[in-house]
């Protein structure tokens, strides 16, 4: 069994970190998505891993490397565009050979793991197994609508989904799938999409197979799912003290501060990680808040957010939260006369002030 991992695409959901960044890189706890992919994929025993990458192609194989960390052998497959995951897997056909394999989706996050649907797929041979999970916002997704457990019709991001069931970005294939893909016209979005894929395999009487999944499953493109995939994330931390803090602050609950990081006269409350190189000073990081390396915070309260590394908080009049502040970015309290906000934004950014 082999293993794809889609890390292409365009993440414009994301902008602007993914102006600069891969949107599978964007960190939850303080770790990659894509690592949690890794770790899914190894974990379930998929050692021989195929990685689809697009225009962020240096910075994926910066993180990953040869995959040796996972005990896994990572081959880096370029797409020209990213024309769909269709199209993805037409890309890595010369890597998956006449393996069976499983894709994953790069932003995807599956907390319990896909080791019984790897064993099931292997064990009983289906032409397909996809996933699927109960979803708020169906039309934002692969929808299936099913009759007696068996899948009648997928449709890509339908405006009026009959069900509420989304395909989850992980799915097991054989080599039907090929000829399947081969056979796709462009969606109205100008995309192969690996739904209609499999819908044909439907169609042309294969056997795919659909399992509800009960655990909990996120798909991280866009920043309230960031936010929420780094709070389960986080409800999983090792606590560690590792770092130097100062008699006078205060940490309760699951906190991990690493090595290098300073805590003077700050409270923490978990669950919270502080990354290495990080300095809090009469600072208050509470609940779900993962702050990056070398992260300055002064005199101010940050918490349910993502902070990522070098970026700085200092002097903030008001508790910050539910926000995500990119490398190096930073936000601070403007002492100007007359009183005023002075901001330097990039394109698409956000902020919302008091
Ligand atoms: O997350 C689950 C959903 O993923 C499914 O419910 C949908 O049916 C499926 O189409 C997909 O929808 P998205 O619109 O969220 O896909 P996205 O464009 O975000 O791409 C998913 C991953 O694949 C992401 O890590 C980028 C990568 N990718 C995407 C495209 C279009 C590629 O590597 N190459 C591509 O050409």
């Amino acid at each position: 069994m082999k293993g794809l991992i889609l890390a292409g695409g365009k993440g414009t959901r994301l902008r602007p970190l993914t102006y600069t960044s891969a949107k599978q890189l964007v960190p939850i706890a303080n770790k990659p998505v894509l690592f949690y992919a890794m770790e899914t994929l190894a974990t379930a025993g998929v050692r021989d891993i195929g990685v689809i990458t697009g225009d962020t192609h240096a910075e994926i194989v910066a993180a990953l490397g040869d995959g040796s960390r996972w005990d896994t052998r990572v081959t880096y497959i370029p797409q020209e565009a990213p024309l769909g995951l269709a199209h993805a897997v037409l890309t890595a056909e010369p890597f998956i050979q006449d393996s069976p394999f499983v894709m994953f989706l790069g932003d995807n996050l599956v907390k319990d793991g896909i080791g019984d649907f790897v064993g099931e797929y292997q064990r009983e041979k289906p032409t397909s197994l996809i996933l699927l999970s109960p979803v708020k916002h169906p039309e934002e997704f692969g929808n299936a609508e099913i009759s007696e457990g068996r899948i009648v019709k997928l449709r890509e991001k339908p405006k009026n989904p009959p069900t509420n069931l989304a395909l989850v970005g992980v799915y097991l294939f054989d080599q039907t799938i090929f000829r399947a893909a081969r056979s796709l016209k462009p969606s109205a979005r100008g995309e192969l999409e690996i739904t209609e894929a499999i819908q044909k395999l439907i169609e042309d009487g294969e056997n795919v197979r659909s399992h509800v999944i009960t655990g909990w499953w996120k798909d991280t493109g866009k920043l309230e799912d960031v936010l929420e995939a780094n709070q389960m994330m986080l409800e999983n931390l090792e606590p560690a003290l590792l770092g130097s803090i100062s008699e006078d602050s205060a940490i309760a609950g699951k906190v991990r501060v690493e090595a290098g990081a300073q805590v003077i006269s700050s409270t923490i409350r978990g669950p919270a990680v502080i990354g290495a190189g990080a300095r809090l000073e009469n600072a208050y990081v509470g609940p779900f808040t993962a702050i990056g390396e070398r992260v300055t915070i002064t005199h101010s309260e940050v918490e349910y957010s993502i902070v990522l590394d070098g970026a700085s908080i200092v002097d903030l009049g008001a508790r910050m939260e539910n926000s995500l502040i990119g490398r190096d970015a930073s936000v601070y309290k403007c002492n100007t006369r007359p009183r005023a906000v002075n901001l330097m934004i990039g394109d698409h950014s956000r902020v919302g002030i008091l």
